[in-house]
């Protein structure tokens, strides 16, 4: 249709993706044969059929699994190319990869392996694709504040390689303010701040995450419509959030994408992105996403230029080449 070739062709910066959560089930069986990982699934389509969440808790839990078929740094390469590969026929022009390192140590695996194999990955992305991208460090916000603060000692050597830690996983009964002090050491490191917020946690989180993390984007913060004072705050100081649609729908934070606010944060006047979250497992990357949405609520063509303009606007990328993009 017109609207879907529109779509494909506008550029588009994605601001949040998990790079775990584009495994898709043909490199998980491969990585488990290979690296001789078991895996409860017998079937690339087993693995497919096993995708129904009925909560975030839900898919995390099959997420981590998956993981674990990740080991060698060739095995992190080839997920972060394959992403790549996939920004290519999306039109992605810059991507800002969010990687949970604790997923991976915690199950044996060298810190450097992990962001050797992505940060390889990402600059062959930028000379054979011309993609260009920045790498953001998650804290897995249901392990403690210790832990994170391992793990952002581990991640000293590698400064160069990362623009920003965020914060991930469980949110509901694991609060922005746990990590308080993990990321004001993270910002006094030069590393710029996001967390996840207001998915399926409370407007409080959002104001904790702003407030105490001092991010520069909220990740979902779809709640934030409940909180009149908050969505004044994120308008008048043009603090953008990255929203996820598919994965709002596969993991019931929304009925159907026609429920989805999508279109009332826009109208409002939000720095509001559309991207992929977890592509391999809600069922689409980047345009699926922006067609889901368009056709759901009906979004004019200017709101879906919109829409990927502030994708730019709200990138870590220098304001040099803000311009060229936008
Ligand atoms: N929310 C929280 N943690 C996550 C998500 C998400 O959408 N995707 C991968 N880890
Ligand atoms: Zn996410």
């Amino acid at each position: 249709s017109e609207i879907r070739d529109f779509i494909k062709k506008l550029p588009k910066a994605e601001l949040h993706i998990h790079i775990e959560g584009s495994l898709e089930p043909e490199l998980m069986f491969k990585l488990s044969k290979k690296n001789a990982i078991e895996i409860p699934f017998k079937s690339v389509e087993e693995i497919r059929l096993a995708y129904k969440f009925n909560n975030l808790q839900s898919f995390l839990d099959i997420y981590y699994a998956g993981a674990a078929v990740l080991i060698t740094e060739e095995d992190f390469y080839d997920l972060t190319w394959a992403y790549l590969e996939r920004c290519k026929e999306n039109n992605v022009l810059h991507t800002e990869v969010f990687y949970d390192p604790q997923t991976h140590t915690n199950r044996g695996i060298d810190f450097d392996i992990v962001i050797n194999g992505i940060h390889r990955a990402l600059v062959d992305g930028k000379n054979k694709l011309g993609i260009s991208s920045k790498l953001i460090m998650c804290f897995l916000r249901h392990l403690d504040e210790a832990d994170a603060f391992t793990t952002l000692e581990q991640a000293s050597s590698h400064l160069d390689k990362i623009v920003a830690v965020g914060l991930d996983s469980s949110e509901i009964g694991h609060p922005p303010s746990k990590f308080e002090r993990v990321f004001e050491k993270a910002q006094s490191m030069g590393l710029l701040t996001v967390a996840h917020a207001g998915e399926e946690g409370p407007p409080a989180y959002i104001w904790e995450a702003l407030d105490l993390l001092k991010v520069s984007r909220i990740d979902h913060g779809v709640r934030a419509l409940e909180d009149e004072a908050l969505v004044t705050k994120l308008i008048t100081e043009k603090i953008p959030l990255t929203i996820c649609p598919l994965s709002n729908i596969k993991l019931c934070v929304f009925k159907k994408m026609s429920e989805h606010n999508y279109r009332k944060l826009l109208k409002k006047g939000l720095v509001v992105t559309i991207n992929s979250d977890d592509p391999a497992y809600f069922g689409g990357y980047i345009n699926q996403n922006y067609i889901e949405t368009a056709e759901a609520l009906s979004l004019s063509k200017e709101e879906l230029a919109l829409s990927a303009k502030n994708s730019f606007i709200a990138s870590f990328i220098s304001d040099e080449q803000k311009k060229i993009y936008c």
